[in-house]
């Protein structure tokens, strides 16, 4: 909760106003923490903006629904839009300033440069999702250079995300440090997602299979299988057998690279998506051999 003496977020809606929050604040010696959003916020949200809150002296969140990143026959226009619901969550997470640009302001007409992270944009999510990568990598660049922070946090929850943001901002010398904060998940083991309120109580159920799975390949792993296809035929199985999933992939690869393996690494992520009636799912989990 806020306290009550926390004065509430300001609220940006050009990027003129957000830079001109931000250097104030940097010009009197504070450090910036970042949390870069398409709202709908949930706990998990929230806990990348504690941790910003916990490391830094001012936290900037961005609310926008990236249309670049949708997909022509994805969920762009229906994606949940609660805002007033969402800058509230923002003042009770301790947030200092909102960024809530309109689509016009990010992307100006005539708008045509892009930024593609070739090699991991183009791999599970990015074959799947044709072009979405290409528009996370865009816009996260547009962010990073419009708000100037020290840090930025992105959930694990979208591993192969979280990874080409790391590579974009080094490759493009982008003076932001990339921070990857622990999936939050709810009691029954399913990721928080904004797109799981998308789920009936069935195919939430259903759904399940996925953090299952993970789990399934984790405790074998630490039960001492070694062998890569065994951990994945594991993976498969879990996955597998809940109806009404339809697998798009379950695989485990190169933690730091997403490359195939061909027998276990030292650190290695199992990475599964799944669509659960029009809703896809996705999760992963990080799997370390014990030294
Ligand atoms: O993870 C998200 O919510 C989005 O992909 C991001 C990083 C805010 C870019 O639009």
């Amino acid at each position: 909760m806020t306290s009550p003496d926390r004065t509430p977020p300001h609220i940006a809606e050009t990027t003129a106003d957000v830079r001109a929050a931000v250097i104030a604040n940097q010009r009197a010696g504070k450090t910036i923490g970042f949390v870069p959003t398409m709202g709908a916020l949930h706990p998990g949200h929230v806990s990348l903006m504690t941790r910003a809150r916990q490391e830094c002296d001012v936290v900037v969140t961005s609310i926008f629904v990236n249309p670049t990143q949708f997909g022509p026959n994805e969920d762009f226009q229906k994606y949940p839009r609660p805002r007033e619901l969402d800058l509230k969550i923002c003042g009770e997470a301790g947030c200092d300033i909102i960024f809530y640009p309109s689509v016009e302001v990010m992307y100006p007409a005539g708008f045509r440069t892009f930024v593609e992270v070739e090699g991991l944009s183009d791999i599970l999510e990015g074959a799947i999702r044709p072009g979405h990568f290409r528009g996370v990598a865009t816009v996260v660049t547009k962010l990073f250079m419009i708000v100037g922070a020290d840090r930025a946090y992105f959930g694990q929850k979208d591993y192969q995300q979280q990874l080409i943001i790391r590579t974009m901002a080094r490759e493009l010398n982008i003076p932001t440090e990339v921070v990857t904060c622990p999936t939050l998940r709810d009691p029954d083991g399913m990721a928080m997602s904004s797109r799981n309120a998308y789920l009936s109580a069935e195919e939430r159920q259903r759904g399940l299979c996925l953090s299952r799975a993970l789990v399934a390949v984790s405790q074998s792993l630490a039960a001492g299988e070694r062998d890569l296809s065994r951990l994945e035929a594991t993976l498969i199985e879990q996955l597998s057998a809940s109806s009404g999933v339809e697998l798009d992939y379950g695989v485990i690869v190169d933690a730091d690279t997403l490359a195939p393996l061909t027998s276990v690494a030292s650190e290695m992520v199992a990475l599964v998506a799944a669509r659960v009636g029009t809703t896809r799912l996705i999760d992963n989990m990080l799997l370390k051999l014990p030294e």
